[in-house]
């Protein structure tokens, strides 16, 4: 998920030398509609991509990651609302086991740049996964963390928060996204 527009910068990130920044796969893409898979085994391999997505997350400035969002097709999100970034979570084969209300928010995503717009989602969410250290975790929580949970979920299901919106306002979306990455060629 993307940061509230107006906060651009995040002083004492720490940069590691063997950290990347991962490219973010923009929508219309198709890879965006891919359904990921999950992961067997919490290894090295998987910390080192929690720890790149992580770094790309904060770099975008973004609340919330999904690894389809950087073209790999694992079931894994990283998540940082807090407002001093020292608070990631990580989701590994994250569930929805069950949800109640509803509210609506402003969401807007990394892979869908300048683009916000109001969502209705469920208001509380409980949720289960791994850590990354493969230990099982469970949560119940709502507010912006639920929102951001769902919205991430979402993206390990090939779905992208525009698809909540009218089809007019969707094709708009895309005929903007596609003109931009013309520009940007
Ligand atoms: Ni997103």
């Amino acid at each position: 998920m993307a940061s509230a527009s107006n906060l651009n910068q995040f002083p004492g990130i720490c940069t590691h030398p063997t950290m990347a920044l991962l490219k973010i796969v923009h929508y219309p893409d198709p890879r965006l509609h891919k359904v990921a898979l999950p992961i067997a085994t919490v290894d090295d391999e998987i910390r080192k991509l929690v720890a790149d997505m992580a770094e790309t997350m904060y770099a975008a400035p973004g609340i919330g990651l999904a690894a389809t969002q950087v073209d790999r097709l694992l079931r894994l999100i990283v998540v940082d609302i807090s407002e001093a970034k020292d608070d990631l979570k990580v989701f590994i084969n994250p569930e929805i086991l069950g949800s109640s209300g509803l509210s609506e928010h402003e969401e807007g995503c990394l892979s869908v740049p300048g683009i916000y717009d109001l969502v209705s989602r469920p208001e509380r969410v409980r949720v289960r996964a791994l850590d990354q250290n493969g230990a099982p975790l469970e949560l119940e929580t709502d507010g912006l963390l639920a929102v951001c949970l769902q919205h991430e979920i979402d993206h390990l299901d090939g779905k992208v928060f525009v698809e909540y919106l009218s089809r007019l306002k969707q094709e708009r979306i895309r005929r903007k996204l596609l003109k931009q990455a013309r520009e940007a060629m």
